[in-house]
Protein backbone atom coordinates (compact mmCIF):
# COMPACT_ATOMS: atom_id res chain seq x y z
CA UNK A 1 0.00 0.00 0.00
CA UNK A 2 1.14 3.68 -0.78
CA UNK A 3 1.87 6.05 1.84
CA UNK A 4 -1.06 8.35 0.46
CA UNK A 5 -3.43 5.69 0.57
CA UNK A 6 -2.61 4.91 3.92
CA UNK A 7 -3.41 9.07 4.83
CA UNK A 8 -6.84 9.08 3.38
CA UNK A 9 -7.50 6.31 4.83
CA UNK A 10 -6.88 7.47 8.01
CA UNK A 11 -8.43 10.61 7.61
CA UNK A 12 -11.49 9.62 6.25
CA UNK A 13 -11.47 6.87 9.27
CA UNK A 14 -12.02 9.34 11.82
CA UNK A 15 -14.23 11.76 9.59
CA UNK A 16 -16.75 8.93 9.65
CA UNK A 17 -16.39 9.24 13.39
CA UNK A 18 -17.38 12.15 14.05
CA UNK A 19 -13.84 13.75 13.30
CA UNK A 20 -13.26 17.60 11.65
CA UNK A 21 -10.16 16.96 9.38
CA UNK A 22 -8.29 20.19 10.34
CA UNK A 23 -5.02 21.70 7.86
CA UNK A 24 -1.87 20.61 8.89
CA UNK A 25 0.21 23.72 11.61
CA UNK A 26 3.51 25.11 9.66
CA UNK A 27 6.39 23.17 9.92
CA UNK A 28 8.08 26.56 11.59
CA UNK A 29 5.53 27.57 14.02
CA UNK A 30 5.57 31.51 14.96
CA UNK A 31 3.62 31.04 17.45
CA UNK A 32 6.01 29.48 19.51
CA UNK A 33 9.09 31.26 19.87
CA UNK A 34 10.40 28.58 22.57
CA UNK A 35 10.71 26.25 19.72
CA UNK A 36 12.44 25.73 16.22
CA UNK A 37 10.06 23.62 14.06
CA UNK A 38 6.64 21.73 14.98
CA UNK A 39 7.69 18.56 16.51
CA UNK A 40 4.77 17.19 17.30
CA UNK A 41 0.81 16.79 16.00
CA UNK A 42 -0.22 17.79 19.72
CA UNK A 43 2.13 21.06 19.73
CA UNK A 44 0.29 23.68 17.57
CA UNK A 45 -3.07 22.20 20.17
CA UNK A 46 -1.61 23.03 23.45
CA UNK A 47 -4.28 25.56 24.64
CA UNK A 48 -7.55 23.96 23.16
CA UNK A 49 -5.80 20.74 25.01
CA UNK A 50 -5.54 23.22 28.21
CA UNK A 51 -9.23 24.14 27.61
CA UNK A 52 -9.88 26.59 25.28
CA UNK A 53 -12.57 26.12 22.04
CA UNK A 54 -11.56 24.89 19.33
CA UNK A 55 -13.07 26.26 16.01
CA UNK A 56 -13.60 22.24 14.54
CA UNK A 57 -15.17 21.15 17.51
CA UNK A 58 -13.84 18.89 19.82
CA UNK A 59 -13.24 15.81 17.59
CA UNK A 60 -10.23 16.67 15.67
CA UNK A 61 -7.69 14.41 12.88
CA UNK A 62 -4.90 15.30 10.98
CA UNK A 63 -1.67 14.38 9.32
CA UNK A 64 1.15 16.99 10.50
CA UNK A 65 4.41 17.19 9.33
CA UNK A 66 7.22 16.95 12.19
CA UNK A 67 10.72 17.46 12.71
CA UNK A 68 12.63 16.23 15.55
CA UNK A 69 15.95 17.01 15.49
CA UNK A 70 16.90 14.61 18.49
CA UNK A 71 17.11 12.25 16.55
CA UNK A 72 19.63 13.35 13.83
CA UNK A 73 22.45 11.17 15.33
CA UNK A 74 20.27 8.18 14.69
CA UNK A 75 19.38 8.79 11.32
CA UNK A 76 20.92 6.25 9.45
CA UNK A 77 19.15 2.67 11.50
CA UNK A 78 16.24 1.19 9.59
CA UNK A 79 13.45 3.42 11.75
CA UNK A 80 15.29 6.93 12.37
CA UNK A 81 14.20 9.93 10.98
CA UNK A 82 14.20 14.01 11.33
CA UNK A 83 11.53 14.68 9.27
CA UNK A 84 8.22 12.61 9.64
CA UNK A 85 4.38 12.85 9.38
CA UNK A 86 2.30 12.24 12.31
CA UNK A 87 -1.56 11.34 11.59
CA UNK A 88 -3.05 12.27 14.91
CA UNK A 89 -6.50 11.82 16.38
CA UNK A 90 -7.90 14.05 18.86
CA UNK A 91 -10.56 14.07 21.54
CA UNK A 92 -10.27 17.56 23.23
CA UNK A 93 -12.20 16.67 26.36
CA UNK A 94 -14.63 14.61 24.42
CA UNK A 95 -14.08 10.80 24.19
CA UNK A 96 -12.03 8.98 25.73
CA UNK A 97 -10.07 5.30 26.46
CA UNK A 98 -12.94 3.48 26.29
CA UNK A 99 -13.86 4.74 22.12
CA UNK A 100 -10.00 5.60 20.76
CA UNK A 101 -8.27 2.98 21.92
CA UNK A 102 -11.10 0.28 20.10
CA UNK A 103 -10.95 2.91 17.28
CA UNK A 104 -7.45 2.72 16.52
CA UNK A 105 -7.31 -0.98 16.77
CA UNK A 106 -10.22 -1.02 14.67
CA UNK A 107 -8.56 1.09 12.19
CA UNK A 108 -4.91 -1.31 11.93
CA UNK A 109 -6.80 -4.55 12.22
CA UNK A 110 -9.42 -4.09 10.06
CA UNK A 111 -8.70 -1.14 7.85
CA UNK A 112 -4.81 -1.94 7.11
CA UNK A 113 -5.62 -5.72 7.67
CA UNK A 114 -2.49 -5.60 10.26
CA UNK A 115 -2.18 -9.00 11.38
CA UNK A 116 -3.03 -9.17 15.24
CA UNK A 117 -0.36 -11.28 15.99
CA UNK A 118 2.16 -9.16 15.12
CA UNK A 119 0.97 -6.22 17.16
CA UNK A 120 1.86 -5.72 20.84
CA UNK A 121 0.49 -2.70 23.13
CA UNK A 122 2.15 -1.07 25.88
CA UNK A 123 0.46 0.47 28.89
CA UNK A 124 1.48 2.72 32.29
CA UNK A 125 2.80 0.95 35.36
CA UNK A 126 1.87 3.32 37.58
CA UNK A 127 4.05 5.54 40.05
CA UNK A 128 3.47 7.23 43.23
CA UNK A 129 1.57 10.12 41.42
CA UNK A 130 -0.36 8.17 39.14
CA UNK A 131 -1.70 4.69 38.92
CA UNK A 132 -1.51 1.75 36.74
CA UNK A 133 -3.38 2.55 33.74
CA UNK A 134 -6.08 -0.71 34.07
CA UNK A 135 -8.29 0.78 32.06
CA UNK A 136 -6.47 0.82 29.12
CA UNK A 137 -5.18 -3.00 29.50
CA UNK A 138 -8.99 -4.26 29.92
CA UNK A 139 -9.73 -2.40 26.77
CA UNK A 140 -6.59 -4.46 25.32
CA UNK A 141 -7.70 -7.36 26.53
CA UNK A 142 -11.57 -7.03 25.81
CA UNK A 143 -10.65 -6.37 22.32
CA UNK A 144 -8.90 -9.72 21.71
CA UNK A 145 -5.02 -8.70 22.58
CA UNK A 146 -3.64 -11.21 24.79
CA UNK A 147 -2.06 -11.06 27.87
CA UNK A 148 1.57 -11.68 26.61
CA UNK A 149 1.54 -9.36 24.18
CA UNK A 150 0.37 -6.08 27.11
CA UNK A 151 3.77 -5.33 28.38
CA UNK A 152 3.74 -2.49 31.28
CA UNK A 153 6.53 0.31 31.35
CA UNK A 154 6.84 3.66 33.78
CA UNK A 155 7.43 7.18 32.99
CA UNK A 156 10.67 6.77 30.95
CA UNK A 157 8.18 4.82 28.14
CA UNK A 158 4.72 5.41 28.89
CA UNK A 159 4.29 8.80 29.88
CA UNK A 160 4.19 11.93 27.15
CA UNK A 161 4.76 15.31 27.83
CA UNK A 162 6.82 17.56 25.36
CA UNK A 163 9.39 17.92 27.70
CA UNK A 164 9.52 14.51 29.01
CA UNK A 165 9.11 12.90 32.33
CA UNK A 166 6.41 14.08 34.96
CA UNK A 167 9.96 15.50 36.86
CA UNK A 168 10.68 17.09 33.89
CA UNK A 169 8.03 18.88 32.96
CA UNK A 170 7.91 22.59 33.63
CA UNK A 171 5.42 24.02 35.58
CA UNK A 172 2.24 25.41 32.99
CA UNK A 173 3.44 22.15 30.93
CA UNK A 174 0.56 19.33 30.33
CA UNK A 175 1.22 15.53 29.70
CA UNK A 176 0.07 12.26 31.24
CA UNK A 177 0.27 8.30 30.55
CA UNK A 178 -0.12 6.80 27.19
CA UNK A 179 -0.57 3.31 25.13
CA UNK A 180 1.66 2.52 22.40
CA UNK A 181 1.12 0.07 19.98
CA UNK A 182 3.82 -2.04 17.68
CA UNK A 183 4.12 -3.92 15.01
CA UNK A 184 6.85 -7.22 15.25
CA UNK A 185 8.74 -8.07 12.53
CA UNK A 186 9.62 -11.47 12.83
CA UNK A 187 12.09 -11.45 10.15
CA UNK A 188 14.14 -9.41 12.81
CA UNK A 189 16.66 -11.62 14.73
CA UNK A 190 16.93 -10.55 18.26
CA UNK A 191 20.43 -8.85 19.61
CA UNK A 192 21.96 -10.11 22.66
CA UNK A 193 23.64 -7.01 23.13
CA UNK A 194 20.57 -5.33 23.48
CA UNK A 195 19.02 -7.35 26.37
CA UNK A 196 18.68 -10.90 27.44
CA UNK A 197 15.24 -10.78 26.28
CA UNK A 198 13.76 -8.96 23.45
CA UNK A 199 10.25 -6.64 24.19
CA UNK A 200 8.49 -4.02 22.12
CA UNK A 201 11.07 -1.56 23.56
CA UNK A 202 13.83 -3.17 22.92
CA UNK A 203 16.48 -1.61 20.41
CA UNK A 204 17.75 -4.34 17.90
CA UNK A 205 14.84 -3.27 15.52
CA UNK A 206 12.75 -6.29 15.85
CA UNK A 207 9.60 -3.97 16.95
CA UNK A 208 8.50 -0.90 15.64
CA UNK A 209 6.44 1.66 17.47
CA UNK A 210 4.18 2.47 15.07
CA UNK A 211 1.22 4.23 17.35
CA UNK A 212 0.97 5.94 20.51
CA UNK A 213 -2.54 6.98 22.31
CA UNK A 214 -1.65 9.51 24.94
CA UNK A 215 -4.17 10.27 27.54
CA UNK A 216 -3.67 14.14 28.20
CA UNK A 217 -5.17 14.67 31.62
CA UNK A 218 -2.48 16.54 33.86
CA UNK A 219 -1.14 19.78 33.75
CA UNK A 220 2.17 20.39 36.13
CA UNK A 221 1.53 23.11 39.09
CA UNK A 222 4.19 24.17 41.51
CA UNK A 223 2.45 21.45 43.66
CA UNK A 224 3.05 18.22 41.42
CA UNK A 225 0.68 17.29 38.76
CA UNK A 226 -2.70 18.50 38.63
CA UNK A 227 -5.67 17.16 36.32
CA UNK A 228 -6.99 19.17 33.98
CA UNK A 229 -10.32 20.15 33.64
CA UNK A 230 -11.02 18.04 30.54
CA UNK A 231 -9.63 14.81 29.77
CA UNK A 232 -7.86 14.57 26.72
CA UNK A 233 -6.70 11.49 24.23
CA UNK A 234 -3.50 13.07 21.95
CA UNK A 235 -2.72 10.12 19.33
CA UNK A 236 0.34 10.17 17.28
CA UNK A 237 1.11 7.41 14.57
CA UNK A 238 4.11 7.85 12.18
CA UNK A 239 2.85 7.35 8.51
CA UNK A 240 6.30 6.32 7.18
CA UNK A 241 6.23 3.61 10.33
CA UNK A 242 2.68 2.05 9.51
CA UNK A 243 3.33 1.80 6.03
CA UNK A 244 6.47 0.12 6.73
CA UNK A 245 4.37 -2.12 8.79
CA UNK A 246 2.21 -2.93 6.40
CA UNK A 247 5.03 -4.16 3.71
CA UNK A 248 5.88 -6.08 6.65
CA UNK A 249 9.40 -4.63 6.04
CA UNK A 250 11.33 -3.18 9.11
CA UNK A 251 13.23 -0.86 6.52
CA UNK A 252 11.03 2.41 6.56
CA UNK A 253 13.25 3.68 3.58
CA UNK A 254 11.66 0.94 1.23
CA UNK A 255 8.45 2.45 1.98
CA UNK A 256 7.08 4.75 -1.77
CA UNK A 257 8.31 7.86 0.80
CA UNK A 258 12.06 7.51 0.32
CA UNK A 259 12.28 4.63 -2.34
CA UNK A 260 12.80 6.51 -5.73
CA UNK A 261 14.83 9.09 -4.55
CA UNK A 262 17.07 6.41 -3.22
CA UNK A 263 17.04 4.38 -6.54
CA UNK A 264 17.66 7.84 -8.41
CA UNK A 265 20.91 7.95 -6.44
CA UNK A 266 22.14 4.63 -7.40
CA UNK A 267 21.28 5.77 -10.66
CA UNK A 268 23.86 8.59 -10.20
CA UNK A 269 26.41 7.43 -7.91
CA UNK A 270 26.81 3.37 -9.44
CA UNK A 271 26.53 2.68 -5.76
CA UNK A 272 24.53 0.28 -4.06
CA UNK A 273 21.97 0.90 -0.76
CA UNK A 274 22.45 -2.49 0.52
CA UNK A 275 26.03 -1.84 0.44
CA UNK A 276 25.65 1.72 1.73
CA UNK A 277 22.84 1.83 3.76
CA UNK A 278 23.38 4.35 6.41
CA UNK A 279 24.34 6.90 3.80
CA UNK A 280 21.87 6.63 1.27
CA UNK A 281 19.54 6.95 4.35
CA UNK A 282 20.76 9.79 5.81
CA UNK A 283 20.44 11.45 2.14
CA UNK A 284 17.21 9.81 1.73
CA UNK A 285 15.66 11.57 4.89
CA UNK A 286 17.68 14.87 4.89
CA UNK A 287 16.86 15.54 1.16
CA UNK A 288 12.77 15.42 2.46
CA UNK A 289 13.15 17.52 5.60
CA UNK A 290 14.98 19.98 3.70
CA UNK A 291 12.57 20.19 0.87
CA UNK A 292 9.76 20.62 3.35
CA UNK A 293 11.81 23.29 5.34
CA UNK A 294 12.50 25.05 1.61
CA UNK A 295 9.06 24.78 1.07
CA UNK A 296 7.97 26.58 4.42
CA UNK A 297 9.90 29.58 3.39
CA UNK A 298 13.43 28.92 5.72
CA UNK A 299 16.46 30.06 3.27
CA UNK A 300 20.27 28.08 4.39
CA UNK A 301 21.52 30.45 6.80
CA UNK A 302 24.25 30.79 9.74
CA UNK A 303 20.81 31.21 13.00
CA UNK A 304 17.85 29.31 13.95
CA UNK A 305 16.13 27.18 11.57
CA UNK A 306 18.16 28.23 8.18
CA UNK A 307 20.99 26.55 10.34
CA UNK A 308 19.53 23.47 10.19
CA UNK A 309 18.52 23.74 6.62
CA UNK A 310 22.16 24.10 5.77
CA UNK A 311 23.78 21.78 8.14
CA UNK A 312 20.78 19.04 7.05
CA UNK A 313 22.15 19.73 2.82
CA UNK A 314 26.07 19.96 4.18
CA UNK A 315 25.58 16.59 6.14
CA UNK A 316 23.94 14.77 2.65
CA UNK A 317 26.76 16.81 0.27
CA UNK A 318 29.68 15.39 2.43
CA UNK A 319 28.32 11.75 1.92
CA UNK A 320 27.26 12.03 -1.75
CA UNK A 321 29.11 15.31 -3.35
CA UNK A 322 27.28 14.77 -6.62
CA UNK A 323 23.72 15.18 -5.80
CA UNK A 324 23.07 18.73 -7.06
CA UNK A 325 22.76 17.12 -10.66
CA UNK A 326 19.54 15.37 -9.14
CA UNK A 327 17.91 17.72 -7.12
CA UNK A 328 15.85 20.43 -9.09
CA UNK A 329 15.18 22.57 -6.29
CA UNK A 330 17.32 25.69 -6.81
CA UNK A 331 17.54 27.34 -2.86
CA UNK A 332 18.62 23.37 -2.18
CA UNK A 333 21.03 23.22 -5.13
CA UNK A 334 22.48 26.84 -4.94
CA UNK A 335 23.26 25.77 -1.39
CA UNK A 336 25.16 22.33 -2.57
CA UNK A 337 27.31 24.63 -4.89
CA UNK A 338 28.33 26.79 -2.47
CA UNK A 339 29.00 24.31 0.10
CA UNK A 340 30.77 22.10 -2.47
CA UNK A 341 33.24 24.86 -3.00
CA UNK A 342 33.67 25.65 0.62
CA UNK A 343 34.41 21.67 0.76
CA UNK A 344 37.02 21.20 -1.80
CA UNK A 345 38.74 24.25 0.11
CA UNK A 346 38.47 21.99 3.24
CA UNK A 347 39.66 19.00 2.19
CA UNK A 348 42.53 20.33 0.50
CA UNK A 349 43.48 22.09 3.58
CA UNK A 350 42.53 18.18 5.87
CA UNK A 351 45.13 16.72 2.97
CA UNK A 352 48.10 18.68 4.22
CA UNK A 353 47.52 17.98 7.83
CA UNK A 354 48.64 14.75 9.16
CA UNK A 355 46.91 15.28 12.80
CA UNK A 356 43.72 16.39 13.15
CA UNK A 357 44.11 18.15 16.50
CA UNK A 358 40.89 19.63 18.20
CA UNK A 359 41.89 22.44 17.40
CA UNK A 360 42.18 22.26 14.05
CA UNK A 361 39.35 20.54 13.55
CA UNK A 362 37.86 23.82 15.38
CA UNK A 363 39.29 26.13 12.67
CA UNK A 364 38.14 24.42 9.76
CA UNK A 365 34.26 24.57 11.45
CA UNK A 366 34.64 28.79 11.94
CA UNK A 367 36.81 29.23 8.65
CA UNK A 368 35.58 26.65 6.25
CA UNK A 369 32.16 26.30 8.11
CA UNK A 370 32.38 22.60 8.46
CA UNK A 371 30.03 21.35 11.01
CA UNK A 372 32.33 19.51 13.88
CA UNK A 373 30.09 16.10 12.84
CA UNK A 374 31.05 16.51 9.30
CA UNK A 375 34.64 16.80 10.04
CA UNK A 376 34.70 14.11 12.64
CA UNK A 377 32.74 11.49 9.94
CA UNK A 378 35.35 12.47 7.07
CA UNK A 379 38.26 12.08 9.28
CA UNK A 380 37.19 8.60 10.41
CA UNK A 381 37.03 7.64 6.65
CA UNK A 382 41.07 9.05 7.28
CA UNK A 383 41.55 6.50 10.15
CA UNK A 384 41.72 9.43 12.51
CA UNK A 385 39.78 10.31 15.62
CA UNK A 386 39.14 13.78 15.96
CA UNK A 387 40.22 14.53 19.79
CA UNK A 388 36.77 16.24 21.16
CA UNK A 389 37.20 17.87 24.13
CA UNK A 390 39.96 19.87 22.52
CA UNK A 391 37.65 20.82 20.09
CA UNK A 392 34.71 21.94 23.20
CA UNK A 393 37.47 23.82 24.45
CA UNK A 394 38.15 25.99 21.95
CA UNK A 395 34.69 25.85 21.24
CA UNK A 396 33.75 27.62 24.25
CA UNK A 397 37.02 29.91 24.06
CA UNK A 398 35.45 31.50 20.57
CA UNK A 399 31.79 31.27 21.92
CA UNK A 400 31.30 34.95 22.18
CA UNK A 401 33.11 35.48 18.64
CA UNK A 402 30.98 32.76 16.82
CA UNK A 403 27.46 32.94 15.60
CA UNK A 404 26.78 29.69 18.03
CA UNK A 405 23.65 28.01 16.84
CA UNK A 406 22.49 28.21 21.00
CA UNK A 407 22.78 32.12 20.49
CA UNK A 408 20.65 32.56 17.80
CA UNK A 409 17.75 29.97 19.54
CA UNK A 410 17.61 31.78 22.82
CA UNK A 411 15.04 34.97 22.19
CA UNK A 412 13.89 37.89 24.56
CA UNK A 413 17.65 38.78 24.82
CA UNK A 414 19.01 35.72 27.01
CA UNK A 415 22.41 34.10 27.05
CA UNK A 416 21.18 30.98 27.20
CA UNK A 417 18.58 29.11 29.88
CA UNK A 418 21.35 28.11 32.15
CA UNK A 419 19.99 28.48 36.16
CA UNK A 420 22.09 31.76 36.87
CA UNK A 421 20.46 33.78 33.63
CA UNK A 422 16.82 31.70 34.31
CA UNK A 423 16.62 33.48 37.97
CA UNK A 424 17.90 37.05 36.38
CA UNK A 425 15.34 36.77 33.79
CA UNK A 426 12.34 36.13 36.38
CA UNK A 427 13.88 38.89 38.60
CA UNK A 428 13.65 41.23 35.49
CA UNK A 429 9.89 40.76 34.85
CA UNK A 430 9.79 41.77 39.02
CA UNK A 431 12.24 44.57 38.17
CA UNK A 432 9.23 45.85 35.20
CA UNK A 433 6.07 45.21 37.57
CA UNK A 434 7.96 47.05 40.62
CA UNK A 435 9.02 50.19 38.47
CA UNK A 436 5.88 50.28 37.35
CA UNK A 437 4.58 50.48 40.66
CA UNK A 438 6.79 53.10 41.62
CA UNK A 439 6.63 55.19 38.39
CA UNK A 440 3.87 54.45 36.75
CA UNK A 441 2.92 52.64 33.70
CA UNK A 442 5.05 54.77 31.25
CA UNK A 443 7.50 52.29 32.25
CA UNK A 444 7.60 50.06 29.94
CA UNK A 445 10.52 47.52 27.82
CA UNK A 446 12.69 49.14 25.46
CA UNK A 447 15.70 46.84 25.80
CA UNK A 448 17.07 43.91 27.59
CA UNK A 449 20.06 41.75 27.68
CA UNK A 450 20.47 38.83 30.42
CA UNK A 451 24.25 37.53 31.13
CA UNK A 452 25.25 35.02 33.87
CA UNK A 453 26.18 38.11 35.93
CA UNK A 454 23.69 40.65 35.49
CA UNK A 455 20.29 41.88 33.83
CA UNK A 456 20.63 45.03 31.71
CA UNK A 457 17.39 46.28 31.53
CA UNK A 458 15.93 49.89 29.16
CA UNK A 459 12.67 51.82 29.78
CA UNK A 460 12.30 55.48 28.94
CA UNK A 461 12.50 58.13 32.06
CA UNK A 462 14.79 61.04 31.58
CA UNK A 463 16.08 60.98 34.46
CA UNK A 464 18.02 58.89 37.57
CA UNK A 465 16.30 57.57 40.00
CA UNK A 466 16.49 58.99 43.32
CA UNK A 467 17.94 56.55 46.13
CA UNK A 468 14.17 56.50 47.74
CA UNK A 469 12.52 55.11 44.13
CA UNK A 470 15.40 52.53 44.09
CA UNK A 471 15.32 51.05 47.43
CA UNK A 472 11.13 50.97 47.18
CA UNK A 473 11.79 49.00 43.90
CA UNK A 474 14.21 46.81 45.28
CA UNK A 475 12.36 46.17 48.31
CA UNK A 476 8.86 45.68 46.34
CA UNK A 477 11.03 42.91 44.26
CA UNK A 478 12.45 41.42 47.33
CA UNK A 479 9.27 41.20 49.14
CA UNK A 480 7.53 39.28 46.65
CA UNK A 481 10.47 36.75 46.34
CA UNK A 482 10.31 36.13 50.21
CA UNK A 483 6.27 35.42 49.27
CA UNK A 484 7.50 32.62 47.66
CA UNK A 485 4.90 33.10 45.02
CA UNK A 486 4.22 30.94 41.75
CA UNK A 487 5.53 31.72 38.36
CA UNK A 488 3.21 30.52 35.74
CA UNK A 489 2.24 30.61 32.21
CA UNK A 490 -1.05 30.45 30.30
CA UNK A 491 -0.73 30.10 26.38
CA UNK A 492 -4.22 32.34 24.68
CA UNK A 493 -4.67 34.57 21.48
CA UNK A 494 -3.28 38.15 21.60
CA UNK A 495 -6.09 39.71 21.99
CA UNK A 496 -6.97 37.63 24.51
CA UNK A 497 -3.68 38.13 26.51
CA UNK A 498 -3.92 42.40 25.94
CA UNK A 499 -7.23 42.14 28.09
CA UNK A 500 -5.72 40.37 31.01
CA UNK A 501 -3.41 43.36 30.94
CA UNK A 502 -0.21 41.44 30.59
CA UNK A 503 2.43 43.82 29.41
CA UNK A 504 4.30 43.27 26.56
CA UNK A 505 8.30 44.58 25.02
CA UNK A 506 7.69 47.82 23.04
CA UNK A 507 9.63 46.66 20.47
CA UNK A 508 8.65 42.95 19.34
CA UNK A 509 5.99 41.25 17.44
CA UNK A 510 4.40 38.92 18.72
CA UNK A 511 2.14 35.98 16.80
CA UNK A 512 -1.66 35.48 17.20
CA UNK A 513 -0.84 33.47 20.24
CA UNK A 514 1.31 34.09 22.95
CA UNK A 515 2.34 32.86 26.42
CA UNK A 516 1.66 35.03 29.50
CA UNK A 517 4.17 34.55 32.25
CA UNK A 518 2.30 35.23 35.16
CA UNK A 519 3.85 35.86 39.13
CA UNK A 520 0.95 34.71 41.91
CA UNK A 521 -1.63 32.17 42.33
CA UNK A 522 -3.91 33.65 39.54
CA UNK A 523 -3.87 35.52 36.41
CA UNK A 524 -5.91 38.02 37.03
CA UNK A 525 -4.52 39.08 40.57
CA UNK A 526 -1.33 38.45 39.44
CA UNK A 527 2.09 40.93 40.92
CA UNK A 528 3.41 40.81 37.32
CA UNK A 529 2.24 39.53 33.83
CA UNK A 530 4.27 39.28 30.80
CA UNK A 531 3.70 38.07 27.12
CA UNK A 532 7.37 36.36 27.00
CA UNK A 533 8.44 33.16 25.49
CA UNK A 534 10.22 31.86 28.97
CA UNK A 535 11.97 30.08 30.82
CA UNK A 536 11.53 30.98 34.42
CA UNK A 537 12.11 29.62 37.73
CA UNK A 538 8.70 28.01 39.06
CA UNK A 539 8.88 29.57 42.37
CA UNK A 540 10.12 33.16 43.83
CA UNK A 541 11.68 31.99 46.38
CA UNK A 542 14.58 30.67 43.99
CA UNK A 543 15.67 33.80 42.57
CA UNK A 544 18.00 34.93 45.81
CA UNK A 545 18.32 38.76 46.92
CA UNK A 546 17.99 41.48 44.13
CA UNK A 547 19.65 44.51 43.95
CA UNK A 548 19.71 47.49 41.37
CA UNK A 549 23.50 47.89 41.24
CA UNK A 550 23.91 50.81 38.50
CA UNK A 551 21.89 52.88 36.60
CA UNK A 552 23.01 55.25 33.30
CA UNK A 553 21.08 57.72 30.74
CA UNK A 554 21.81 56.11 27.45
CA UNK A 555 20.10 59.07 25.44
CA UNK A 556 16.64 59.21 23.97
CA UNK A 557 14.98 59.72 27.36
CA UNK A 558 16.13 56.20 28.39
CA UNK A 559 17.10 54.47 31.33
CA UNK A 560 19.69 51.63 31.85
CA UNK A 561 19.32 49.79 35.28
CA UNK A 562 21.02 46.89 35.90
CA UNK A 563 19.98 44.35 38.32
CA UNK A 564 22.56 41.59 40.20
CA UNK A 565 21.35 38.60 42.23
CA UNK A 566 23.43 38.71 45.88
CA UNK A 567 22.94 35.58 47.81
CA UNK A 568 22.05 33.22 45.00
CA UNK A 569 20.55 30.13 46.42
N1 LIG B 1 2.07 13.53 21.29
C1 LIG B 1 2.41 12.15 21.04
C2 LIG B 1 3.69 11.99 20.27
O1 LIG B 1 4.17 12.94 19.71
C3 LIG B 1 1.29 11.47 20.31
O2 LIG B 1 0.80 12.28 19.29
O3 LIG B 1 4.22 10.91 20.23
Amino acid sequence: MRSNDVREKYLKFFEKRGHKIISPAPLVLETDPTTLFTSSGMQPLVPYLMGEKHPEGVRLVDSQPSIRLQDIEEVGDNRHTTFFEMLGNWSLGDYFKKDQLPWIWEFLTKELNLPKEKLYVSIFEGNELVPKDLESKEIWLSLGVSESHIFEYGVKKNWWSRSGTPDQMPVGEIGGPDSEIFYEFTSVEHQHEFGSKCHPNCDCGRFLEIGNSVFIQYKKTDKGLEELPQKNVDFGGGLERITAAINNDPDIFKTDIYWPSIQKLEELTGKKYKDNMASFRIFADHLRASLALVNAGVIPGNKMQGYILRRLIRRMTTKFPEIDKIIDNTVIGDEIKKFKITLNKGLKEIGKIDKITGKIAFDLYQSYGFPLELTVELFKEKGQEVDLEEFRKEFEVHKDKSKSLSAGVFKGGLADHSPGVVKLHTATHLLLASLRKVLGDNVVQMGQNITKERSRFDFPNSRKLTVEELTKVEDMINNVIKRDLPVNFAVMPKEEALKTGAIHAFNEKYADTVKVYYVGSDLESAFSKEFCGGPHVAKTSEIGHVTINKQEKIGSGLLRVYVVISNQK
